[in-house]
């Protein structure tokens, strides 16, 4: 997969909460094109979200309502994550290809500034991002895409609220982060918000609601897992496995996310006997790996 962009080219917004930068760059596609899910789902991400940077401004809130939220919710490692980056680079380069704006800024929120317990000073912070530190950076008018990992903590469900919580905060708590979430939407339609989730029961109704999109990503089926293997398998510089053995071994595989996939043939690579590298991975060593982790499940 490609490289993390390096840690200069981030920037930090003043609050803390997030870190930025400029798209297209180089690179950044691998995030789209070797992420293999089902193509329609790709078609539809793609002009949701170009329909958002592109056409949403002109709309009222009150004729159509936009939000200019989707979600991506399914179990983890499943490629959430990469497809929101990938997708922020694919309308990047449309954008500028067409001359709509020669800059997108990506921004991912730090996990860290807003913790589970979404209540009392971690309330504070999220109220901030929502209502100051977003639409700060969409002030200039580029398309801004921001992805927001773990939106159930954002927003937890009021009817599920329990687990030692007090019901009356988290209600509060809630309610004021759907009306940041109104507030930033109106503020900011140059401003497209990705949500990952791995499930979506405690999501608040209301939040749900305010969803432009929701769009599951499930595991991958056999060819899909063929597919990822193949393309782990192309990252090496040599493998002596065929199509045949990557079709057998995909099937011996079902069940595993994308992210599991690809770590079967790092393990097959890092455990084997002889680790010197230029010798080709061979099904033998792949099939070791699938072997031992069946048995550790039974
Ligand atoms: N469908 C897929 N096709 C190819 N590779 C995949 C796929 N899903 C996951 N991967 C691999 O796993 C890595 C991690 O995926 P990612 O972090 O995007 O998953 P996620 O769904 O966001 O997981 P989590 O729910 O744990 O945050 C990817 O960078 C990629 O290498
Ligand atoms: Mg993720």
């Amino acid at each position: 997969m490609p490289e993390e962009a390096p840690r200069r080219d981030w920037r930090e917004d003043r609050y803390g909460f997030l870190r930025w930068l400029v798209l297209p760059r180089e690179g950044w596609r691998e995030w789209w094109d070797r992420i293999y899910v089902d193509p329609d789902l790709k078609r539809r991400l793609l002009s949701y979200a170009s329909f958002c940077l592109r056409h949403r401004s002109r709309f009222s809130q009150v004729g159509l309502p936009v939000h200019g939220i989707a979600l991506l919710y399914g179990p983890p490692g499943t490629g959430k994550s990469s497809l929101a980056r990938g997708l922020a680079q694919i309308v990047a380069e449309d954008l500028s290809q067409s001359g709509f704006s020669a800059q997108t800024i990506f921004a991912e929120v730090d996990p860290h500034a807003l913790p589970s317990q979404m209540l009392g000073e971690s309330q504070r912070n999220t109220i901030d991002l929502l209502e100051k530190s977003l639409p700060e950076l969409a002030e200039k008018g580029h398309p801004v895409v921001v992805v927001i990992d773990e939106i159930n903590s954002l927003a937890m469900s009021r009817s599920l609220a329990a687990g030692g919580r007090d019901p009356v905060d988290v209600l509060r708590a809630t309610e004021a982060v759907l009306r940041g979430v109104d507030y930033l939407a109106s503020v900011a339609p140059n401003m497209l918000v990705i949500a990952t989730s791995n499930f979506t029961r405690t999501i608040d109704e209301a939040m749900m609601d305010r969803l432009d999109l929701a769009v599951e990503i499930g595991l991958p089926g056999p060819d899909g897992i063929a597919l990822i293997l193949r393309d782990t398998l192309d990252e090496l510089p040599e493998v002596s496995i065929g199509d045949e053995d990557v079709t057998e071994l995909a099937a011996a595989m079902t069940g595993r996310s994308g992210r599991d996939v690809r770590k079967v043939i790092l393990q097959a690579l890092v455990t084997r006997d002889n680790n010197d590298f230029p010798r080709p991975l061979t099904p033998k060593d792949v099939w070791r790996i699938v072997e031992q982790e069946r048995r550790v499940e039974q």
